[in-house]
Parts: structure tokens; C-alpha cells; sequence
């Protein structure tokens, strides 16, 4: 696809949104109204709202575009797609923690084009696109590249899904504390990532994700001057670890051990 085709994509994106955020801040008693999909996974009437919002919108700009989205699936292996995450942080979202987010991405056949990911309490938005940055608010953000990561966060999140794995994390982040100041779990993959790409948060790992938690996460921390490893290479099990660049071996020697 021509550039101009991915930039009309891109514009678009971020007006979706950013009107998906205005729909959730003022329809969030929708989080009451919630189901149990799989174990500790739930769905609230405002994530299916919501995608179904982005679906309309990209179907009435550019119709037969393939979207995959993690309420109505979609494409899962197409080259030129959709990727969306209409809440990432669902678990927030239901127990009014500030922390949830709508993400947005666009993957083509070089790879992720951009991102986009809109964190409606706090009136912040995160974007990408391939080879121009990565910006916060329409201001450039770049990884801390301090190199020196020991008054820094790591952003650690437990298995909460795979509860027979949660050992081997306690070991892993016993040895993160020798390299770090302190560790986070914020509940959004998305913004996890969006967090190391503006330098809040030094490294993130988790394992388990899906291709939607992390697509458009992974672009803005790139394009941010940071790093991503996917330690698997399954888009319905992921394991991720991204940092800015100047830490990214120390933190991928931490991992293994
Ligand atoms: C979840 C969030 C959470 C992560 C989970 C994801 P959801 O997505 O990204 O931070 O730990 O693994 O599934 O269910 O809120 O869209
Ligand atoms: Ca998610
Ligand atoms: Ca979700």
C-alpha cells in the first residue's frame, strides 16, 4: 500500500480514539454490566460497544479492510489488517482503576505500521508510525537511555491467567531487583509499553499476551528508540520483553538467568 494510504489509515485511527475514549469516560457504569470468558478474563458490554464503534468506522473509510479484534476475532493471519484491543486493561476498567486503554494498530507486509493508544482517565495518547517517532500528546517521546537502570521501574507482570507458573516469576523477579529500584504491574499491556516508550518505566516483560495487548504498543516503543524481543513467536501466546535500547541485553541476560 502507498504511504498516503497508510497515513489516511493512521489519521483515522487516532480519531477513533479518541472518540472511543470520550464514549468510555462517559459510559463507564457499562463496567458493571460484565461476563466471565475464561478463567480471571472478563468482558463488559463497553468492550464490545467499543469495538464494534471501531469496526464502523474503519468499514465506512476504507470497506474491506480486514480487522482483527479481540472480541469479534477476525483476521488472525493476514499480512494487511487491523489489529485492535477495544479495552486493553479490562480488568481496570471494571474495578474504576485509572489504568485502561484503547489500542489500535496496523500491520502491512513489512510489518507493524503503526500504533495507536489512547488512555481516556488520563487524557493521554499515544502514537506511532513507522520511521517518523513516536509521540505523546503530539510531543516526541524517547526510552530513558540513561543506561543506568538501577533508580528505575521495571514493569513486571505476574501470570495471573497460569497461576502454576508464578514460581518461576518470583525467581526471575528476585533477580530483576539486583538491577532495578522497584517493580509495577499496571494491568495494560499497552500502556505498560507506552510507559517505557516515554521513559516512566525502564523495561517491561510479560508472557502469555496476545497479538491485540501488544501490537500497537510495540510500534511506539520502537519508533521511541527502544527495543521489543518476542521470546515466542505465537500471536495467541506471546512473551515480551521491551526496554529502552541501552538496557536491553542486561534485561534479556535477567530473564534467562
Ligand atoms: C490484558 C491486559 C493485562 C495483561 C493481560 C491481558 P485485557 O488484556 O493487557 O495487562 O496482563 O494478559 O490479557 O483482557 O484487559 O484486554
Ligand atoms: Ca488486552
Ligand atoms: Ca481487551
Amino acid at each position: 500500500m502507498a504511504e498516503g494510504g497508510l497515513h489516511s489509515r493512521f489519521r483515522l485511527a487516532r480519531e477513533i480514539a479518541e472518540e472511543a475514549s470520550s464514549f468510555l469516560l462517559s459510559h463507564e457504569s457499562l463496567r458493571l454490566s460484565t461476563r466471565t470468558k475464561a478463567e480471571n478474563d472478563y468482558v463488559t458490554e463497553a468492550d464490545r460497544a467499543v469495538e464494534g464503534m471501531i469496526r464502523q468506522s474503519i468499514g465506512r473509510a476504507f470497506p474491506g479492510d480486514p480487522v482483527y479484534g479481540e472480541e469479534f476475532g477476525g483476521d488472525t493471519g493476514g499480512r494487511s489488517r487491523w489489529i485492535i484491543d477495544p479495552i486493553d486493561g479490562t480488568v481496570n476498567f471494571m474495578t474504576s482503576f485509572p489504568d485502561y486503554t484503547v489500542s489500535i494498530a496496523y500491520e502491512d507486509e513489512h510489518g507493524l505500521a503503526f500504533g495507536v493508544v489512547a488512555v481516556p482517565r488520563q487524557h493521554e495518547v499515544f502514537s506511532a508510525f513507522r520511521g517518523e517517532g513516536a509521540f505523546l500528546n503530539g510531543s516526541q517521546i524517547h526510552t530513558d537511555e540513561s543506561g543506568d537502570t538501577s533508580r528505575t521501574l521495571a514493569l513486571l507482570v505476574p501470570p495471573h491467567r497460569h497461576h502454576e507458573m508464578l514460581d518461576g516469576y518470583i525467581v526471575r523477579m528476585r533477580r530483576f531487583y539486583e538491577i532495578i529500584s522497584d517493580v509495577r504491574s499496571i494491568g495494560s499491556a499497552a500502556l505498560s509499553l507506552c510507559y517505557v516508550a516515554c521513559g516512566r518505566a525502564s523495561m517491561y516483560y510479560e508472557t502469555a499476551l496476545h497479538i491485540y495487548d501488544c501490537a500497537a504498543g510495540i510500534v511506539i516503543v520502537r519508533e521511541a528508540g527502544g527495543m521489543v524481543t518476542l521470546l515466542s513467536d505465537d500471536e495467541a501466546w506471546l512473551d515480551i520483553a521491551a526496554s529502552s535500547a541501552a538496557a536491553h541485553r542486561k534485561m534479556l541476560e535477567t530473564i534467562d538467568g
